[in-house]
């Protein structure tokens, strides 16, 4: 291709208005949100990077596919599409719907977890991890030392420490372990791609120890365009084949619909094993809705099938890794420091490189969040010790791995100028850098407190 310039590959037919603030009301708007952008309402928001999850444009295939939706409440035309498009991907047998990623993994931790259970992944999401332990179980996370490093530029940070993985099997017990699930693209660990080796890698360890593996696959697509352009082996490969070969690998996967099958609402389990399958959709029926809806409708099962095949468009892909790693350079070009290389569906920024005065225990990474909102009406999360921080018997931090903040796209929704924008917020976000103070926390709930927590700001 001669142009340097990758434009993005649709055109608008509809368009959403954007609510124009000032600093001064978003100061207001800010304060009465008690400084946690997730209570603030999205019409106060300019740029809403919160969540790629939900957050897609869908195509104007999808909307057509709306009107088709067949909302029987047996055997829909529109699950059987559903069906075929996640079997043709997946390859695996026995489908089941639920109304998103969270859904699926109560269900089936419900069933493979419990007390004495341990889970190991490379870096568990926080609902993955919330529905283990609560369950009973235990979630441990080992992703590869390199994954931890925001300034590593390692290609598959994502990847799962091999030799960690072995020892905590036995550590722990083969027959204690609930599963082995890894996280395609690492979400909590930045957006980080796992590779296909490693993925065989864990395969053999599964196999040779006789423990169900499982991918949670949200982020598919993005994880194999960055194996054909990352991995010497699969280079030319179609992103298609490549997810197909990942997938062949495991012994089922979860899904949240929200991310890669580029629809708002909607999510599945994908088995090999039918008894482990049969009960899942017991649990389904009492929890979800009757095994061939879950809990969609017709029209969502339209949108999401078509989804799974328009994610794998090439010229799609190119455009939203490119998209996502022009932010995060020209990011790190005006020196902020950010996770590299750039995770597939967001920018990572380490917000304690970034905020040297603010110690962690006054939460670096919620004096960021709350100045992108400030300085540009960008609403961001914070993904370091809100979010996974936890307290030691005396009430005190145990702080987490990483104080890092998520600027995560959502698909096919922003344009370059957007991210432009964006760009030049950090500008004068840098030029107030000394200015920002740190949180204290002052109402928390017991489970996933980042959602709900009140702060108030510690001045000096
Ligand atoms: C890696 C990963 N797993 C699971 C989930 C949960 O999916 P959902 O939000 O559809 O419940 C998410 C959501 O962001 C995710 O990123």
């Amino acid at each position: 291709m001669r142009h340097k310039t990758i434009i993005e590959p649709f055109r608008i037919k509809m368009v959403e208005t954007i609510q124009m603030t000032t600093q001064k009301q978003r100061e207001r708007y800010l304060k009465e949100a008690h400084y946690n952008p997730f209570l603030l309402e999205s019409n106060k928001v300019i740029i809403d990077f919160l969540t790629d999850s939900g957050t897609s444009a869908m195509s104007d295939e999808q909307w057509a596919g709306i009107m088709r939706g067949d909302e029987s409440y047996a055997g829909a035309r529109s699950w059987e599409k559903m069906k075929e498009a996640i079997h043709d991907l997946t390859g695996f047998p026995y489908i089941i719907p639920t109304h998103q990623g969270r859904a699926a993994e109560s269900i089936l931790f419900t069933l493979l977890g419990g007390e004495g259970k341990v889970f190991i992944s490379n870096t568990h999401f926080d609902t993955t991890r919330a529905n283990i332990e609560y369950s009973g179980a235990q979630a441990i996370d080992c992703v590869i030392p390199e994954g931890k490093v925001p300034s590593s530029t390692y290609p598959f940070k994502g990847n799962m420490d091999i030799e960690v993985l072995e020892n905590t099997i036995k550590e722990n017990g083969t027959q204690n372990i609930g599963a082995v699930i890894l996280t395609v693209t690492n979400n909590s660990g930045g957006g980080q791609p796992v590779s296909m080796e490693n993925a065989r890698a864990v395969q053999k360890l599964c196999k040779k120890y006789g423990i169900i593996y499982l991918l949670d696959s949200c982020r598919i697509a993005e994880n194999s365009y960055f194996i054909a352009h990352r991995e010497e082996e699969y280079k030319g490969q179609s992103y298609r084949d490549i997810a197909k070969e990942m997938y062949s690998l495991a012994d089922g996967t979860i899904m949240s619909a929200k991310k890669d099958a580029l629809v708002n609402m909607g999510g599945f389990m994908a088995l090999k094993d039918k008894q482990i399958a049969d009960e899942c959709t017991n649990l389904l029926i009492i929890r979800e809705g009757f095994a061939t809806y879950g809990g969609l409708s017709g029209r969502d099962m339209e949108a999401i099938a078509r989804g799974l095949e328009e994610v794998f468009n090439k010229d799609y892909l190119h455009y939203r890794i490119r998209s996502t790693t022009y932010l995060g350079e020209n990011l790190f070009d005006m020196g902020i420091p950010i996770v590299r290389p750039v995770g597939g569906h967001a920018v990572y920024v380490d917000a304690k490189a970034f905020y040297t005065h603010i110690p962690v225990h006054r939460y670096p990474g919620q004096a960021l969040v709350c100045e992108l909102y400030l300085h540009g009406g960008i609403r961001s999360v914070e993904i370091g010790s809100v979010m996974f921080g936890k307290y030691d018997a005396n009430g005190n931090l145990i702080p987490a791995a990483m104080e890092l903040v998520r600027l995560a796209i959502p698909r096919r929704v922003y344009t370059q100028s957007h991210i432009d924008y964006v760009i030049e917020t950090f500008g004068f976000v840098k030029e107030h850098k000394e200015d920002a103070s740190g949180f204290r926390i002052t109402y928390e709930p017991e489970f996933l407190r980042h959602f709900t927590a009140h702060f108030e700001q510690v001045v000096g």
